[in-house]
């Protein structure tokens, strides 16, 4: 459509991510480091009424779409009540959440009918071992419930692996054997260095290792055309009722399209997972602007976004050292 705002490559701005929390009940080993995280002060979180006002402004601006993330967003307070409020708000076609499942499972019912679109399940495994290995907390079980709650309930689900050497290559096969069964999209992603401890490595399997492996077993792979705007190619196979997704999150095949806007829980908005924010919305939010000026100050950020992740990181100050949980996946 021509009449969204869009970058200066041309890219519409209608997809927005909001992290609605710092804080995490697992400790992935890709994300944090196992103790010493520096959880940001709860005043400086944006507070739930912060976030409507902020999508509705978003939304003034042609955002369509939302997806929450964290941290973990069910840890949250009252998240569901925030939930509820949010899919009030006139415009938002789609309201996606992303969550590692831990303590989602029995309120999935709720939100499928609340209006909640789509879920993203953060599962690594299906070896209740490694998922322990992987994310240091014993939840293997809650996050398998919520796999089947969601499926259960008819909202649309992805499940997103973090492929990693030496850790849960062996997994990679009966993960996209999930979708011969389950009307579910299986989406392996490149480790990105957003560990919370700097980069402490170059990436050992990378999308086209990832395509090769799942080929070995799976020869019968079909590409479908890539969407602009997402960040998976998507294959399918016969028969099967679900898709695979392979996403080049470290090697960034994707940027091309992208239109995504991030809000970290602190109100850091951001124009990619690289950069180092643009805006600091929550000053914004909180110093008396109207929502006037702060639309104009999200567009002339918007504006900034650059060609891709790649750019975007070359024009940071400091090296990539954040964790994701600061971030929002
Ligand atoms: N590299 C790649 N993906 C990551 N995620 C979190 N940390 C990393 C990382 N270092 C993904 C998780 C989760 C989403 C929020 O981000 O799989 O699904
Ligand atoms: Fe929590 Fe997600 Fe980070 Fe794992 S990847 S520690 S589930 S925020």
């Amino acid at each position: 459509m021509s009449d969204f705002f869009t970058d200066s490559f041309g890219r519409p701005l209608n997809y927005l991510r909001l992290a609605v929390t710092d804080r995490c009940n697992l400790r992935c080993f890709y994300c944090m480091p196992a103790e010493g995280i520096d959880y940001v002060d709860r005043k400086d979180l944006l507070s739930y009424e912060e976030m409507l006002r902020l999508t509705r402004i978003f939304v003034s601006l042609g955002v369509n779409k939302i997806r929450l993330t964290g941290g973990e967003p069910f840890v949250r307070r009252n998240f569901y009540g925030f939930l509820k409020r949010l899919t009030k708000i006139e415009g938002l076609d789609k309201i996606a959440i992303t969550t590692n499942g831990a303590v989602a499972s029995k309120h999935i019912p709720f939100l499928k009918e609340i209006g909640i679109t789509s879920i993203n399940l953060s599962l690594d495994t299906l070896n209740k071992d490694r998922y322990t290995q992987i994310t240091r907390r014993d939840f293997f079980d809650q996050a398998m419930e919520t796999y089947h709650a969601v499926l259960a309930a008819g909202i649309k689900l992805s499940v997103n692996m973090v492929v990693m050497e030496g850790k849960n290559i062996e997994d990679i096969v009966p993960m996209a054997m999930l979708t011969k069964n389950d009307n579910v999209t299986v989406r392996f992603i490149e480790e990105m260095p957003f560990n919370g401890i700097g980069a402490r490595y170059t990436i050992g399997f990378n999308h086209k290792k990832i395509l090769e492996t799942l080929k070995e077993d799976l020869p019968e792979l079909a590409p479908i055309p890539f969407k602009d705007g997402t960040t998976a190619q998507e294959y399918t196979i016969d028969g099967y009722k679900g898709k695979i997704g392979i996403i080049a999150a470290y090697t960034r095949t994707f940027c091309g399209s992208c239109n995504r806007i991030r809000v970290t829980a602190t109100g850091e908005m951001k124009n990619c997972l690289y950069d180092q924010g643009v805006l600091n919305l929550k000053r914004m939010l909180s110093d008396g602007s109207s929502d006037q000026m702060i639309c104009e100050a999200i567009k002339a950020g918007y504006s900034k976004k650059l060609k891709d992740g790649r750019e975007a990181e070359a024009a940071r100050m400091t090296s990539v050292s954040e964790s994701m949980s600061s971030i929002g996946g």
